[in-house]
This record gives C-alpha cells, sequence and structure tokens, in this order.
C-alpha cells in the first residue's frame, strides 16, 4: 500500500533558541529537514512528499532539495503561524491518495519498518499513529501542588507519523476548521469525528528535536544507528 506524506516544515523553532528554523540546523553535518526527507526518498511505499513551509525560507529548502537531490516534493506550500494549519495547507494540496502520513520535519529518526507498521494498520483500521508507552510516573499539578497521579498503564506518548485514509483526515480537517478546535496532534482531530485511532508501538529514539539538548541525543542517535544500521 503506497502512501503520500505530509511534512511539516514551517515552524519557527523558539524552543530550540537557535535564532533560525531549526530544521536547517545539522546532525553530521546534514540538516536535520534532510534527514527526514531522506527517509521517506528511500521508502519504496512513499510515492509524494508534501512539504509545508515559511516562503520566507523557500530559497533556502529549494537549494537543500536539490543539493541532496531530494525527488518525491510535489508541492511545497506556504504553511501557518499554527502547525495545524500548516498541515492544512498541505492536505489541501494533497491528491491522489488512499492514505495520507503526517510527520514532523522535526523527527529524523523514523523507521522505515515502523513506518511500514503503520501503514498497514491504517489500512486496515483507517487511522492509525506511532506512540510510545510512557515510562515515567505522571502527576497533575495545580498551583504547584500535585492533585492527582495518573495510572500509568493506560497512558501513551504520541509521536508522528500519523496515518489516516485521505477522506477522514480532510473531513477531520473541515470540522475542526469549521469549529475553531485546535488540537496538539492530527489523531485529535480525527477523535472528534468519532473514528477509532489504532496506535502502533514505535521506538523511543524518534525524537522530536525541541530543545538544544536534543541535539546531543539526535548525534548519539545517529552514531548507534551508523552502526547497527536498520531498513
Ligand atoms: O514546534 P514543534 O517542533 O512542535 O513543531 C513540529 C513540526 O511542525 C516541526 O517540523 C515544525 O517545523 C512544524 N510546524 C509547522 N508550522 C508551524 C509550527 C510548526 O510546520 N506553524
Amino acid at each position: 500500500m503506497q502512501y503520500a506524506v505530509i511534512i511539516p516544515a514551517a515552524g519557527s523553532g523558539k524552543r530550540m533558541n537557535a535564532g533560525k528554523n531549526k530544521l536547517f540546523l545539522t546532525v553530521q553535518d546534514v540538516p536535520v529537514i534532510i534527514h527526514t526527507l531522506q527517509v521517506f526518498e528511500t521508502d519504496s511505499l512513499c510515492k509524494a512528499i508534501y512539504l509545508s513551509i515559511n516562503p520566507a525560507e523557500r530559497e533556502s529548502f529549494e537549494l537543500l532539495i536539490k543539493q541532496y537531490k531530494i525527488k518525491k516534493i510535489k508541492a511545497m506550500v506556504a504553511g501557518g503561524k499554527e502547525r495545524q494549519e500548516s498541515v492544512y495547507q498541505a492536505l489541501k494540496a494533497v491528491n491522489e491518495a488512499d492514505i495520507v502520513l503526517v510527520h514532523d520535519g522535526a523527527r529524523p529518526f523514523i523507521r522505515h519498518s515502523t513506518i511500514r507498521h503503520l501503514v498497514e494498520k491504517a489500512d486496515e483500521s483507517k487511522a492509525a499513529i506511532v506512540a510510545v508507552p510512557v515510562k515515567d510516573t505522571v502527576k497533575r499539578v495545580e498551583n504547584g501542588q500535585i492533585t492527582e497521579t495518573v495510572e500509568r498503564s493506560s497512558l501513551w506518548a504520541a509521536q508522528t507519523p500519523q496515518a489516516f485514509h485521505m477522506s477522514i483526515l480532510k473531513k477531520a480537517y473541515e470540522l475542526a476548521e469549521r469549529d475553531s478546535f485546535f488540537g496538539t496532534d492530527d489523531a485529535s482531530l480525527v477523535e472528534r469525528l468519532g473514528v477509532p485511532v489504532a496506535i502502533v508501538e514505535g521506538q523511543y529514539d524518534n525524537i522530536k528535536l525541541t530543545t538544544k539538548e536534543d541535539l546531543y541525543f539526535a548525534e548519539a542517535i545517529l552514531n548507534n544507528r551508523l552502526s547497527t544500521p536498520e531498513g
């Protein structure tokens, strides 16, 4: 089952505090966004990539895409203020796909094997996301005091990619826009439709590069990958 992937890359990366879009920072001399794009460029199931970008950075993206010979990009659309708007703009450009994935540009370490499991699951159950069981004990806190220790066994941390039948994702985004609903991931928009969303267990190293220290983790993850490669 082939798929199209939307990659939101239009963030400003404020929490990284790098003075530029964190996706242009390098890990082992290669920009983060290129690591991410290469995963999909080399995945035979991926037939098209839709990238949302900040128009002011278009030239920088175009140069990198040319330099690293990324061929599967079908459209580069202008993103919005929020990630959700950036994904929606790209979604409007997608055509001819039954399964659509959404994957953060800032998660360069997703594996082909996880994508494969996800796509199989989304094909059979309409909506599925990659997630990992929460490892820490989680507390609910109000005014600096714990009000609850949340039962951990049913808690999962959502990652990307998240995969959907195209018609469901479109409907979810249309309704979210109509209702001015903002979710922190794509699945939360689909959950509102009452569509069950399945979980595919991912890996803890599929990190989202968010703050400066994530760059150290990223170097370590890549070193480990190079010594134990996987498809
Ligand atoms: O900021 P954060 O890392 O959570 O963003 C996740 C992904 O969404 C990043 O790849 C970022 O570039 C993208 N994004 C976007 N448009 C925004 C905000 C974030 O495309 N307005």
